[in-house]
């Protein structure tokens, strides 16, 4: 089966005003309507109207960073699925390593969070990896399946049908090691199998992203690994240079 390829940057906390309204018009310059891929950008919460407004109409989708597991109420700070909705978000990320790590959100709490993005009508970005020294101890596959266990055990594999996988291995975020694309391709192939022995037609039709690193010099090559669907870009996210070409080698 033919995927489209999906190209989203998660710019993280970083911008400002006048920094995002420069990065997003050199953007939107050079991403023509024509693309066979998909692309979008995950800011952070404060900056989703400016953003929005400033996607209006264009072919580059507008996603958050994270979504709270709860629909309203009393939850300070937190951010709900439909408030998201309000500034036309597509997409969310969730369960990315920086906040299982520092925010110590476990397995079953961003499959409550995907949960809610999946109500309200969000593609859940789903981000799944394996740190170092469990990569070294020989568990990598058995920790991206727990991960994803937990979201299969809470929703069924049929809610992967309109969500995104992203393998981001925690070794390669922002640390300039990327994950060779043969590295990187067998652990896609493997979620691929995982979701396939429990739905075949979900597996075909699922995007598993890789992020950790890419860069315009390494998207070409792993791209063209046939178990991954494009990228989760960081720090090459922020150079409108970079991102474009990472765009670009989506674009196949
Ligand atoms: P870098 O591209 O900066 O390594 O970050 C990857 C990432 O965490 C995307 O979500």
């Amino acid at each position: 089966m033919r995927r489209q390829p999906f190209v989203a940057g998660n710019w993280k906390m970083n911008g400002s005003c006048v920094t995002n309204q420069k990065l997003v018009a050199e953007l939107l310059e050079s991403l023509g309507d024509s693309s066979a891929a998909a692309f979008a950008v995950c800011v952070p919460h404060p900056y989703l109207d400016q953003v929005s407004r400033l996607l209006a109409g264009s072919c580059l989708a507008l996603g958050a960073q994270d979504v709270s597991p709860h629909e309203s109420g009393a939850y300070t700070g937190e951010v709900a699925a439909s408030m998201l909705l309000d500034f036309a978000c597509r997409y969310v990320i969730v369960g990315h390593s920086e906040r299982r790590s520092m925010h110590a959100e476990s397995d079953a709490l961003v499959a409550r969070k995907f949960g809610a993005a999946r109500a309200a009508g969000l593609v859940p970005l789903l981000c799944l990896g394996e740190t170092l020294a469990e990569r070294q101890a020989g568990d990598t596959l058995p920790v991206l399946f727990r991960q994803l266990q937990a979201v299969l055990d809470a929703h069924g594999v049929a809610a992967l049908a309109d969500a995104v996988l992203a393998y981001e291995p925690v070794w390669a975020i922002g640390t300039g090691l990327t994950a060779a694309p043969e590295q990187a391709q067998a652990v896609h192939q493997a979620l691929r199998q995982y979701v396939a022995e429990r739905d075949p037609g979900v597996a075909a039709g699922l995007r598993i992203v890789y992020g950790g690193s890419v860069k315009a010099g390494n998207a070409a090559q792993l791209f063209a690994q046939p178990d991954i669907d494009g990228g989760l870009i960081g720090g090459a996210s922020l150079d409108a240079k970079e991102f474009l070409a990472i765009c670009q080698a989506a674009n196949i």
